[in-house]
């Protein structure tokens, strides 16, 4: 991933007010626009779920019988969590989302009502494998929504454009009701980022 020396608005915001990195003014506005965890109490999938900002405001926002599963490559920081991820209805899975042994792992604790996935390798600065890259692990998060998202479901997913991103947007409108590409506005203005979100799986 590319490292941006200087934290800006943003990063400091989200230090301030208890998340680890700034990518959590992501899921908020994405959450603000379409209203996916507003009376949620079912079951999530946070997929590259690391440092952690995600899971936090998924579990501070949901319900009391709300669950949160999380997966990713590194740990989770435990700078802010104040033991939300000891809890009962939290799972951390650490591994890679596409191996197969994860996958079987992830299932065991569907199905989920939210698949969401902010998962991103490394940036090489060659912009065709990155988003090449990024397309084959947004592909993977909709194979988890195909088989474990719940009717009615809603899916998040982070993809870098470029690429054959059309045909993943497709695949979505087939699979929801509805199906949308957003940038928020708390994405870095350099960022080729964009979020694709699917609601109302059918
Ligand atoms: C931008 S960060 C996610 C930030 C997170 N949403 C948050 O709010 O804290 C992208 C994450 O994707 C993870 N990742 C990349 N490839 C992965 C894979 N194949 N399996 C699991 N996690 C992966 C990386 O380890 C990294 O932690």
């Amino acid at each position: 991933m590319v490292q941006y020396s200087k934290p800006d608005f943003w990063s400091l915001k989200a230090h301030k007010e208890g998340y680890p990195a700034r990518s959590v003014y992501k899921l908020k506005e994405i959450d603000e626009k379409f209203g996916m965890f507003n009376h949620f109490c079912g079951k999530a999938l946070d997929l590259g779920a690391a440092p952690g900002s995600w899971s936090l405001y998924i579990l501070r926002r949901m319900g009391a019988s709300g669950s949160l599963t999380a997966v990713d490559l590194s740990p989770l920081s435990r700078q802010y969590d104040k033991g939300l991820f000891d809890g009962a209805r939290f799972r951390f899975i650490q591994g890679d989302m596409t191996a197969t042994d994860i996958r079987e792992a992830v299932l065991t604790s569907g199905p989920f009502n939210a698949v969401l996935c902010d998962a991103a390798q490394s940036t090489t600065g060659n912009s065709s494998i990155d988003t090449l890259r990024s397309l084959a692990l947004a592909e993977t998060a909709l194979e988890y929504a195909e088989t474990a998202l719940a009717p009615g479901g809603s899916f998040v997913v982070k993809v870098f454009q470029g690429g054959d991103t059309a045909s993943l947007l497709k695949r979505i409108r087939g699979l929801f009701l509805q199906g949308k590409s957003f940038k928020p506005e708390a994405c870095r203005k350099e960022s080729f980022e964009t979020y694709y979100i699917g609601l109302g799986k059918k």
